[in-house]
């Protein structure tokens, strides 16, 4: 479904219009047109700053490097010791940032290394950096924040710097949205230095569009990391509730990264797949999640074409919404059993059977599930329960060798929201910091993310993709 007031505010006169009115003007995103690149940012500016004890510069500086990406630093800031030095290690040259006057553009991202902050008087070192360059983020720009998790810290003050860093990229967040930019944090804990590539390929690319204000933990992950492009190549990912809206995204985004489809979805529903199967190249599986035995049914499909499943995404799912007082039983199960115990039953079943070792799963969940709303407590108790099921199986998964994440999406235009009526839908789209719904490709973008193994620092997380929806922030 479209946005009507977007494309409005879009337009020259309704730019104006909205601006007397004092109404929003969403912005408009860039989103990636194109599989993960081997150098995203190849000659696009990147400024880069930290504290003075920050211990990440090295892998910070390799991945951006990696990348492409033209490293700038602003010679006045007082925290660049660690990243002159890691820079001189690794042979890399930085480039003092220019002048507004000198016509050079803009840095595309700020990123600041954060990860030696150990008392509330260093936080100034944060305000520092980013106080006189915020202004000049361009349209899509991107804040990164990269910190050192609470566990690793070694004391108090330390652990208490982690958090307020939490605070800080939220509050960011919500002030730069408005010309389509984006803040990020990500929490490095033990071994995940080795693991960064991946997350900051995400979130400093268009395929973190409608992602802002998260944070993300990195830990070590099993085995050697591997490159984000390419990763999926040949992978065998089944896709639930893929005939359409965000799952038929899912399937299009991963064929797109070079994975095999199994798309699945309900019976009644065998068309539609059929057709989203077809213009992707992907095989079509029409079966209830709910059916008793889906988990081998799905195992001996796929193990007759492919062999085994390297990636599960449990994307399915159905809102009946009443307020519980007038909510009938019926409503109730079936909602508990689509979204829920489906996900449950299957995977439970597909470990036995039909996993291959190193299978990753992702389950979609929802900031329902975080925030809750009124008149949808069987909704809200499915999607809190897949964040909870996630965080359960996440050592179970790793001893295998893979991972389980979950996404959860805010207000996503598709047949579920079309069917809001018009107010509530209309505040839904509106209440966050890009002041727009997101498309099935942004939840798409992340799917894939966690789904490749380059994100092997990534295991029992919940990724928000709501636009820093204004709910359960
Ligand atoms: N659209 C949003 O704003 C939004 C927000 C948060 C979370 N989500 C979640 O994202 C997922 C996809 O939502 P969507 O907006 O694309 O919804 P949608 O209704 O457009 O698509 C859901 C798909 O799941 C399939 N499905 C439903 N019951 C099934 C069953 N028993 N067996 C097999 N397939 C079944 C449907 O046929 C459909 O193709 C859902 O889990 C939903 O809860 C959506």
């Amino acid at each position: 479904m479209s946005d009507r007031y977007l494309e409005f505010t879009q337009s020259g006169f309704g730019k104006t219009f909205a601006s007397l009115l004092g109404l929003p003007t969403p912005p408009r995103l860039r989103r990636a047109d194109a599989p993960w690149a081997e150098r995203p940012l190849e000659g696009v500016p990147v400024l880069i700053g930290g504290d003075s004890r920050a211990t990440l510069a090295e892998p910070l500086l390799a991945a951006l490097s990696g990348m492409g990406a033209v490293l700038r630093i602003a010679p006045e800031h007082a925290g660049l010791a660690p990243i002159k030095s890691a820079a001189a290690k690794r042979g890399l040259t930085l480039i003092g940032n220019p002048s507004e006057a000198s016509g050079e553009p803009r840095s595309q991202a700020l990123i600041f290394d954060a990860s030696g902050l150990s008392s509330p008087a260093q936080m100034r070192e944060v305000f520092d950096f980013f106080q006189p360059l915020v202004r000049g983020l361009p349209a899509n720009g991107r804040i990164l924040v990269v910190s050192r998790a609470a566990d690793v810290c070694e004391d108090v003050a330390s652990k208490t710097m982690s958090a307020a860093l939490r605070g800080f990229v939220r509050a960011l967040g919500k002030e730069i949205g408005k010309n389509g930019s984006t803040c990020n944090l990500i929490e490095v804990g033990k071994g995940g230095e080795a693991w960064l590539d991946a997350p900051l390929r995400f979130f400093l690319t268009p395929h973190s569009a409608y992602v802002s204000g998260q944070v993300l933990p990195v830990t070590g992950g099993s085995g050697k990391p591997v490159a984000l492009p390419g990763s999926l190549g040949g992978k065998v990912a089944l896709v639930t509730g893929a005939a359409r809206g965000i799952g038929a995204a899912i399937a299009e985004v991963l064929t797109r990264e070079g994975a095999r489809i199994v798309g699945m979805d309900h019976p009644s529903q065998e068309g539609p797949l059929g057709e989203t199967m077809a213009r992707i190249g992907g095989h079509g599986l029409a079966l209830d999640v709910t059916a008793p035995d889906a988990a081998s049914r799905i195992a001996n499909e796929v193990g007759a074409r492919f062999g085994g499943l390297d990636i599960v995404v449990h994307n399915a799912g159905v809102t009946r919404d009443k307020m519980l007082r007038n909510m009938s039983a019926q409503h109730w199960d079936m909602v508990l059993s689509i979204n829920l115990a489906a996900i449950l039953n299957i995977n439970e079943g597909l470990l036995q059977k039909g996993l291959n070792d190193g299978a990753r799963v992702v389950c979609i969940s929802s900031i329902g599930g975080i925030a809750g709303n009124a008149g949808q407590t069987n909704y809200a108790s499915t999607k809190a329960g897949v964040i909870g099921y996630t965080e359960a199986m996440a050592s179970l998964m790793a001893s295998r060798g893979g991972a389980i994440n979950a996404v959860a999406p805010g207000f996503i235009e598709t047949q579920m929201t079309a069917q809001m009526p018009l107010a509530p839908r209309e505040v839904g789209r509106r209440i966050n910091s890009l002041s727009q719904g997101g498309l099935p490709q942004d939840i798409a973008e992340a799917v894939a993310f966690l789904a490749s193994p380059a994100s092997g620092g990534i295991n029992g997380r919940t990724l928000r993709v709501c636009g820093q929806n204004w709910f359960g922030a």
